[in-house]
């Protein structure tokens, strides 16, 4: 079945075209319904491109007077929701030029002088995911601010460290809280990195080829906010490459968030109790009255799933694209907006839930203690007090560990009777090393647990983040 076409030829490049498409073709080439996200961008792109066509002499600068100013109407009619997309017009670009037409007339046709809708769209595009970066990077620094205010508040509180989700040694609350501090000084890293190598600007590449127009590339480069104008017009208009690097970015960074949701998630169970979430990011049960669940960290644990989706949903459209542009590129944007829009929410959601959680500290220091957490510290005191090699040291510790787990009880709770049997060299004072305090009080090397040195890296914190 064929539907009939719905319009006439399309008026804006309809010329060699005796009908206009089918409504089905209309469905799917229209990208309207998303791409009007870009409108803000689309009239900053133009009022540049104006601009510029009126200091090159390529356009009267009355003309270009009169699209400055009716561009500034299109974008106040959208503002104020006074404007009717027209799927049409397929795309935000023909839609604010089509009603450029109608506010100022003739001059509207010359808008497009040395340009096309390949530069167009990658300038838009461009100034999106750029804003897109600005906005995590702010969004990465109150979620470290978080983070670093709990470990400020709990720079010497013991809690179990875990490898394999096993107890395995007691470190420190402030410590832990910073070792997220770190991922996401290096996810804001690599927005800024992205940031910096996208802020070229494509805009003056035309079709492919450039243009014979005598335009200058470097002051709608300027106007734009970026640093120099792409170098290459071919790859200008068909590269999505920044795009790639936004969501690879995103994705680090959410696969970051969704850790710290899963602990969240063990840590407020009933069985841990290490965190109280607060009733601001928690729901209850329909049916069970005691619940309190902890939803909005099993969400965040999943967004991943969307964002990395969307990474890998562009870099299948991108592979194997012959240059330049195509449009499978137009499927570049539903994929960023969304991704982008996640990440945002994710990192708010996250901000708020790190803010209000309250770490039950009597909880976390009793479950430090347990486990045999301290197992280390002896094998490390065996090797320091009676230079026994490490190897010796460590199946040493094995027996007394399973001696005291035969006996249900902790290594602190042996006697000296029950350690000499094992060792005679062991004496009295291998009980301070058994405490979980002193445990971490000792591991002063840098970057490790103590209290001392989760201070200091507080304070370089503080500094960096104020
Ligand atoms: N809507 C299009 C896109 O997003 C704009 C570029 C169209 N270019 C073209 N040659 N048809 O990719």
């Amino acid at each position: 079945m064929t539907n009939s076409p719905t319009t006439a030829a399309n008026q804006m490049w309809g010329g060699r075209f005796a009908s206009g498409p089918d409504a089905i073709m209309t469905a799917i080439n229209a990208s309207i319904g998303f791409d009007q996200r870009l409108y803000a961008q689309d009239i900053a792109g133009s009022r540049a491109h104006a601009a510029m066509l009126a200091a090159t002499g390529i356009l009267t600068s009355s003309d270009a007077e009169a699209i400055g100013e009716g561009l500034l109407t299109v974008l106040s009619e959208i503002e104020a929701g006074n404007f009717t997309f027209s799927t049409a017009l397929e795309d935000i670009h023909m839609n604010v030029e089509s009603r450029l037409k109608d506010l100022i007339g003739a001059p509207a046709g010359r808008l497009h002088t040395a340009r096309s809708r390949n530069d167009q769209v990658a300038v838009d595009f461009r100034l999106w995911v750029r804003d897109q970066c600005d906005a995590a990077i702010q969004g990465l620094n109150a979620l470290m601010k978080a983070f670093l205010a709990q470990a400020e508040a709990g720079a010497d509180w013991v809690m179990p460290g875990f490898t394999h989700l096993q107890t395995a040694q007691p470190v420190t609350w402030g410590h832990h809280m910073l070792a997220y501090v770190e991922m996401l000084a290096r996810d804001k890293s690599r927005f800024e990195d992205a940031r910096k190598r996208m802020n070229e600007c494509p805009l003056g590449a035309a079709a492919l080829a450039g243009t014979s127009f005598p335009i200058d590339r470097h002051m709608t480069a300027k106007a734009l906010g970026f640093d120099r104008p792409t170098a290459n017009s071919l790859d200008s208009v068909s590269d999505r490459d920044f795009a790639l690097e936004f969501l690879s970015a995103s994705s680090i960074c959410a696969m970051h968030l969704s850790r710290f949701a899963e602990e969240l998630v063990i840590w407020s169970s009933a069985q841990f109790r290490f965190v109280k979430l607060s009733d601001k990011w928690t729901t209850g049960s329909s049916i069970m009255p005691q619940k309190k669940n902890p939803d909005a960290a099993e969400l965040l644990r999943a967004k991943l799933g969307r964002i990395l989706g969307a990474t890998v949903a562009l870099f299948t459209i991108m592979k194997g694209l012959a240059l330049t542009y195509s449009k499978d590129m137009q499927e570049d944007k539903e994929q960023v907006f969304d991704a982008a829009d996640t990440l945002m929410l994710a990192l708010a959601a996250m901000t708020g839930m790190v803010g209000d959680m309250t770490a039950n500290r009597d909880v976390l220091a009793t479950s430090a203690a347990s486990g045999f957490s301290t197992a280390t510290d002896l094998a490390d005191w065996l090797v320091r007090a009676l230079n026994l090699p490490f190897r010796e040291a460590h199946h040493i510790t094995g027996t007394l560990v399973a001696l005291a787990e035969s006996k249900a009880c902790d290594l602190a709770d042996l006697s000296i009777t029950e350690m000499k049997a094992v060792h005679d060299g062991i004496t009295q004072e291998v009980y301070s090393v058994l405490g979980v305090e002193n445990s971490v009080r000792s591991r002063m090397s840098y970057g490790g647990t103590s209290p001392i040195r989760v201070a200091e890296q507080v304070a370089r914190w503080k500094t960096q983040l104020a």
